[in-house]
This record gives C-alpha cells, structure tokens and sequence, in this order.
C-alpha cells in the first residue's frame, strides 16, 4: 500500500466518484466523499460524506478543508447522448462553476495534486464522421470543435488546469473518459448511457420482444469497465503525466453489435426498433491507446463480453428487487 493520504472525491454520490471512494478506502487512504446527492444504490465507503453544491465558492473551500492531498474531482452534472444534447446551457453553466471554484478553492487550501475528469467530447466533430473511425489521439482535440455544450466545458476546463499548473504549480492530472459502463450506475431517468440503457431495455422486455435503438445502430462506440476506469485513474494521479489522457477501451463496436451482445448474455431473441428521430451523437469514436500504453505502462483490458455481464446481472438484479421484472412476467403470462 501507498503512504496514506487525505483525499477529497468530488461526485462521490455518482457512478464513477462511489467507485473511486471505495478503491481508495480499500488502498487505506481517508477519503471525505462529496456531491449534492448520496449514492443511491449502496451506502458510500467514504469515511466521512457531505452534501454540497459546488457550484458554490465556499462550499468549494468546505469541501477541502482541514487538509487535502488530493482531489479527485468526479463532480459534473452529465448523463447519456440525449441528456447532454438537450441541456447545453445548465451543463456548461453548472460544470465550469464547479470546476473553476474546485480549482481555485484547492490552490488556496495547498491541495498538492488534483485530477480534472474530462471526456471524448473535447474531440473535434469533423474527425467522428464515419463510424470506421481512427481512434483518437490526444493531439486530435485542436484545433477544436468539441461537443456542443459538454465538450466544450470539458476542454475549457482542460486549459484551465494546465493554466494552474503553469500559474501556480497546481499539479493537474486531465483523464479524457471513453464512455464507462458498470455495476451502480444510473440505468434509467434520463440521464443512463448507451450499455446501462440496453440493459434495462432487454432485462424488461420478454423473449421475442421489442426494444427501442436510438439511430439506426450503426454508430460506433468502445466502452470501458468500471474497474479498468478506477486502476487508470489511480495510476495516473501516481505518475508524472500532466497533459490530457485517453482513458478508454480501443474496441470499437456498434450499438447494435452492444445489443445483441447483451441480448446473448441475457439469453433473450430482441427484435431492434431503430429511431432515427433520437439523438445518437457524433457517428464514430474510439480511444487511440498508443500514449497511456507508453506513460502509465498500462491500458483497460476487462473484455465486453464481461463487463456486461456483470452489468446486466446488476441491472436485472435492481429491477428484480423493484418488482418490476414480476410485474412483467404477470403482464405476459
Ligand atoms: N461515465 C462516463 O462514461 C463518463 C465519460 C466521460 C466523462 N465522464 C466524467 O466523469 C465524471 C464522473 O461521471 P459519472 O459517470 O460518475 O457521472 P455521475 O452523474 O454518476 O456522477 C456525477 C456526480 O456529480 C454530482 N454533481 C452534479 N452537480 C453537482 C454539484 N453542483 N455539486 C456537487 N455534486 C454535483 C452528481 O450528483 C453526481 O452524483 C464527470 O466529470 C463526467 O463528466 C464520465
């Protein structure tokens, strides 16, 4: 184990925040979790947990103080494809607040290392065109012309940090997320991505039965496993690494490959019903692992296929404890 350390999570109620809390308690380290919500499917690790809005200053400064080494700041209001396309403004508002007051209140508390979560949307649109798409490299974000929105939040928040790096030492670690998927995260409500909606949507329906697929399919995607986000993230806050950094699987699949992968874990026949009227996002995108393979020593490696079937058991679960798969049987039966 790492000499323990006092680390702040920020988001520590979302998806990959509970994550991070859990691995770093189980490190040994003493970890303050807060979001403006808890988590909602198990109780936080954290050893101490608060509820905070940080787009406000000073419970940005609350948030570290008495002492932090780290900031691991998870905190966005983000969701899938169709939340991000429909909530350009609160998304670019409320994420450079909490990022800007995050970063201040840290060089102002002597935080020593603080990591920014950004994501494959600061990619320019032009180089996502064809769903054969290069992987990306992380010298393809300029000249830029990122997602709207999201992305152009999340590259502004980028160049922020490098500033505080240059300005006022601030050690800044920038992970660029490709698309994560896992075991508790939000599957359902609005704000779920791609796997955690296929999921759902197949545990619901019946043998034979219909789901809905945004587009018609054949936009690409890689996904990474939650566990290989949490080991990427505490290996790169480990190394010397400034600059942005993919963190993503390099297996690019179709959203209808996704589905049938699921449906075979599912042991279901779903028949797709395409919708072209709903979002679908840029029309290719994979991770270009040629860097994080030469600084970190090290790339995702959780296949697909088990990835999801630890999702889709978790899924099924959740749904199984709402009554909602036996109210399904019963409307079948
Ligand atoms: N999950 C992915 O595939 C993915 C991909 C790219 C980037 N990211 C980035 O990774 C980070 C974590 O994402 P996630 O998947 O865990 O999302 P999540 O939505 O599960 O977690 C984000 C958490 O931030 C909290 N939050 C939002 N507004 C807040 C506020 N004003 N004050 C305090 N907390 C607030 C939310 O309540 C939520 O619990 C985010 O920065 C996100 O943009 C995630």
């Amino acid at each position: 184990m790492s000499q323990e350390m006092r680390v702040l999570v920020t988001g520590a109620g979302g998806f990959i925040g509970h994550h991070v809390v859990k691995r770093l308690r189980t490190d040994g380290h003493w970890v303050r979790g807060v979001d403006i919500k808890a988590p909602e499917y198990e109780p936080t690790a954290a050893s101490e947990f608060e509820l905070l809005d940080l787009r406000k200053f000073d419970n940005c400064l609350l948030a570290v103080r008495g002492g932090v080494d780290a900031v691991y700041n998870l905190a966005a209001d983000m969701g899938g494809i169709g939340f991000i396309t429909a909530n350009h403004a609160d998304i670019a508002r409320n994420n450079i607040l909490i990022n800007a007051h995050m970063l201040e209140a840290s060089r102002l508390q002597g935080v020593r290392k603080f990591l920014f979560s950004s994501s494959a949307c600061v990619y320019p649109q032009a180089k996502q065109s064809d769903a054969n798409v290069a992987p990306l490299r992380e010298e393809d974000a300029f000249p830029a012309d990122p997602e709207p929105g999201y992305g152009w939040e999340k590259l502004y928040t980028e160049m922020l940090c490098r500033y505080f790096r240059e300005d006022y030492a601030l050690e800044t670690r920038t992970v660029r997320f490709h698309n994560v998927y896992g075991p508790l995260g939000t599957y359902e409500g609005g704000r779920e991505k791609a796997p955690a909606a296929v999921c759902r949507k197949i545990a619901l329906a019946g043998d034979g039965g219909t789901i809905e697929v945004w587009g018609d399919g054949e936009q690409t995607r890689s996904f990474m496993y939650i566990d290989d986000c949490v080991e990427g993230l505490i290996r790169l806050m480990a190394s010397n690494h400034h600059e942005p950094l993919n963190l993503g699987n390099d297996r690019l699949v179709t959203i209808n490959g996704l589905v049938d992968l699921v449906a075979a874990i599912a042991g279901k026949y779903v028949i797709k019903k395409h919708d072209p009227s709903k979002p679908q996002g840029v029309r290719g995108r994979n991770s270009d692992n040629s860097l994080i393979r030469r600084v970190l020593g090290w790339e995702p490696s959780t296949s697909l296929e088990q990835g999801l079937a630890v999702t889709y058991a978790w899924i099924e679960q959740e749904l199984d404890k709402a009554g909602r798969l036996r109210k399904r049987k019963i409307a079948h039966a």
